[in-house]
């Protein structure tokens, strides 16, 4: 398979058509930004990792039934993936409280939610990708009802399976992003990436913080942490 032309670049990945009809292409950078770029820098080996570790859980995901874009891995940074619209929403689901959650609310990081929360924000750079509700959604045609419902369903079954997988590794999923495509025959599809740079991974142990908030906020380590969930997940 080879790539075309670079249809889109974003912060963490580039996306290429491809020669396959219907199948696109994704390459991982090693750059890192936050708080909606405002922040810039780069993680060595960060592309490799989250392409391998995407790949892996999502995968997984498949195997319990839920469909994703995945096609093949290709080489260590890119990989093929069905051709989507990506429905332009941050689906993000909360276990425990921390990052925006634990400030617009009040509650200490770490503090166990007593039902999982499920938040989506537009996703749209020039906003800073403002939350919404399912109302805002229908009013301005992000997503039909039964999209979402779809959407809010698949959420919760990840979050489930994801979390369980998890568990045994010793990584309590604290936190996560998804983002939902639509496929030309109107599927809802798992998009994007699932890695350190899109969930809060903490060791179940000593709580040690295994993801990309060591990069935002400046705890060093982030080479370091992103090897250990490739080390755990893919026992390398
Ligand atoms: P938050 O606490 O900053 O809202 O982040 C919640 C989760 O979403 C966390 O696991 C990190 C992930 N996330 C992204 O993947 N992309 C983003 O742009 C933001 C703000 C958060």
């Amino acid at each position: 398979m080879k790539k075309i032309e670079q249809l889109y670049e974003g912060k963490a990945k580039r996306v290429y058509s491809s020669d396959v009809d219907g199948v696109y292409i994704v390459s991982y950078k090693d750059d890192a930004t936050a708080f909606n770029g405002l922040k810039k820098g780069t993680i060595s080996g960060k592309g490799v990792i989250n392409n391998r570790v995407t790949n892996h859980l999502m995968k997984m995901l498949e195997k319990k039934g839920i469909p994703t874009h995945f096609v093949q891995e290709l080489n260590e940074r890119e990989t093929a993936v069905k051709k989507v619209t990506i429905i332009p929403l941050e689906v993000i689901v909360r276990n425990i409280a921390a990052g925006s959650l634990s400030k617009r609310l009040g509650l200490a990081e770490g503090t166990k939610l007593g039902s999982t929360v499920l938040e989506y924000c537009y996703k749209n750079d020039d906003l800073g990708d403002p939350m919404v509700n399912q109302y805002h959604i229908a009013a301005i045609d992000l997503a039909t009802a039964q999209e979402l419902e779809i959407i809010s369903d698949y959420s919760f079954r990840i979050n489930e399976i994801l979390s369980e997988y998890l568990k045994d590794l010793k990584i309590e999923l604290v936190d996560f992003k998804l983002e939902f495509g639509r496929t030309d025959d109107g599927e809802i599809i798992l998009a994007d990436e699932i890695s350190p740079d899109t969930c809060r991974f903490w060791d179940s142990e000593t709580g040690e913080k295994l993801d990309k908030d060591r990069f935002r906020r400046d705890l060093g380590g982030v080479e370091d942490a992103y090897l250990e969930i490739l080390k755990r997940l893919l026992g390398e």
